[in-house]
């Protein structure tokens, strides 16, 4: 299915889930739609290895920004955006960090600014992100997504930054969905994914004797697999908004 006359913006698009996303819209978008990439640095390896017909399906601009600091959104947003009526406009907020796991909480160290900034770029970023947002493309149709991951549900040792702050965004976004019905919210969780955070997690749990058995049996799918069937649900738009839908319950749903 495609998106007609839409917004997309992407965090953390350079690699990773948000790399898959990214290219999964950019084969669905049409000539009327624009593509928002934000990369840390500014740089998007992979669009530079894209062909030139799939960067001329749709506008492609490149947002900065360091979510770990203060970033003025509007500012950003009004350079790239000079038209902002699109049908549709899609926030998927993407980025993230998993914070150190080597150590459990209380004997890692943790300095106050080390969490600032975790808790800034994972958490609170979002807030001005979605805020600024909503009112750049307040004539479109607003979709905000939280990427966020089966162990926001769960407690697992060592992972309680990374679950603690999964879980604070989906509270975020459900709050976010009953205090405006016309948004369409969606907690996604995406399943694990071959991604350096993934392997990093992996690698830490195993050589600190954590969850060994699990982590070694876990089986990570591959990205653009999962953000196929993320950009489906997108498409269908039946979703209940503010709801959590994790990847394997859609496939569980369509063996059924
Ligand atoms: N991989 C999995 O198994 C899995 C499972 C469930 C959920 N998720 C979720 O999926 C999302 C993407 O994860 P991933 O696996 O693709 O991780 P990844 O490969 O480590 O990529 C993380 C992305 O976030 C960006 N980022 C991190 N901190 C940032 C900051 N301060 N400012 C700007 N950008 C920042 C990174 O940019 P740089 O390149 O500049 O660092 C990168 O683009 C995360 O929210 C994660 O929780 C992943």
């Amino acid at each position: 299915m495609k998106f007609s006359n839409s917004v997309v913006l992407v965090t953390g698009a350079n690699r990773g889930y948000g790399r898959a996303i990214a290219r999964e819209f950019l084969n669905r978008l049409d000539e009327k739609s624009l593509l928002l990439l934000h990369s840390r640095s500014g740089a998007v390896p992979w669009l530079q290895e894209a062909n030139d017909s799939e960067k001329s399906r749709c506008k492609i601009e490149i947002l900065k920004g360091d979510l770990s600091e203060s970033i003025k959104w509007k500012e950003l947003f009004d350079a790239k955006v000079s038209d902002s009526s699109f049908e549709n406009a899609f926030l998927i907020s993407n980025a993230g960090t998993c914070g150190n796991i080597e150590k459990p909480l209380l004997e890692s160290g943790h300095m106050l600014d080390e969490m600032a900034s975790f808790w800034t770029s994972n958490v609170a970023q979002f807030i001005p992100l979605a805020s600024v947002f909503k009112k750049k493309f307040s004539k479109s149709k607003i979709h905000i997504i939280n990427i966020t991951s089966l162990i926001s549900k769960v407690n697992v040792p060592k992972l309680s930054l990374y679950s603690a702050s999964r879980r604070a965004r989906n509270c975020l976004l459900e709050v976010i969905a009953s205090e405006d019905a016309s948004l369409r919210c969606l907690n996604w969780a995406p399943g694990p994914m071959e991604t350096e955070m993934f392997y990093y997690m992996k690698e830490t749990m195993i050589k600190t004797n954590t969850d060994v058995e699990m982590w070694q049996n876990m089986q990570p799918v591959k990205t653009d697999v999962s953000a196929k069937v993320f950009v489906d649900i997108l498409a269908k738009d039946e979703y209940k908004s503010g709801e959590y839908i994790d990847l394997f319950d859609v496939w569980k749903q369509e063996e059924q």
